[in-house]
């Protein structure tokens, strides 16, 4: 038997056998969340599916890339520095005395970089149609900023899923849409001094 049969029957397979071929963002936020997208996509390639993590990267300082099963793993950098490594949050988290829900001036480093990337990525044509070509039947990215959503549109893929390493804080279930009655969801994430008042 030839072997471009083969291979047909190989794809044919697995396209029976309800395999799918996924795309993880997984930007180097930090550890944990590193671990947490990686941690998805080797469960998910142990089910069989091919999976690739894309990591913009953020924190060149993190060196993980949370998996030991992704199939693909493609780090990427923005053309220009960005304002990522002056998050307060980044430098020392227990000086802290706002949760970083309401801490303004680190949203705005991390708006600056989810921006800086976004822009590198809808400029840079070869990376797009490298990643169009792929054909991804599922993409899922954390959902702290749109941008990756809007890139999975342009990607053409349809099934788009937002995963969340930490609970849905208010301004995040806002921004999505979903609702969150104050009785029993979390308004901040409480740090230091905050966490003594409420006994953690
Ligand atoms: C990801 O990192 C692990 C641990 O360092 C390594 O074993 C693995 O080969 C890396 N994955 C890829 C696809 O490079
Ligand atoms: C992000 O900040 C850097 C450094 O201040 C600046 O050069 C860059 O233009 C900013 N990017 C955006 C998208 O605002």
């Amino acid at each position: 038997m030839s072997s471009w049969l083969l291979s047909l029957i190989f794809v044919l397979l697995t396209r029976i056998a309800g395999s799918y071929k996924i795309l993880i963002v997984s930007p180097t936020l930090s550890h944990s969340h590193i671990h947490f997208q990686g941690s998805i996509a080797d469960v998910l390639a142990e089910a069989g599916h091919e999976v690739h993590i894309f990591m913009p990267d953020y924190a060149p300082d993190e060196k993980s890339n949370g998996s030991m099963k992704a199939h693909r793993i493609t780090l990427y950098k923005a053309t220009t520095a960005t304002q990522f490594a002056e998050i307060p949050f980044k430098h020392d988290v227990f000086a802290q005395n706002v949760g970083f829900a309401f801490d303004f001036p680190a949203w705005d480093c991390f708006l600056n970089t989810t921006v800086q990337y976004c822009i590198d990525i809808l400029n840079d044509e070869p990376l797009l149609d490298s990643l169009r070509s792929e054909r991804y039947d599922v993409a899922m990215a954390e959902g702290y900023t749109f941008c990756y959503f809007g890139i999975f549109h342009a990607l053409g893929i349809r099934t788009k899923i937002v995963t969340l390493a930490i609970s849905l804080t208010e301004n995040l279930a806002d921004a999505w849409g979903i609702p969150s009655p104050k009785s029993y969801v979390v308004m901040r994430i409480p740090i230091s001094q905050n966490a003594n008042q409420i006994g953690l």
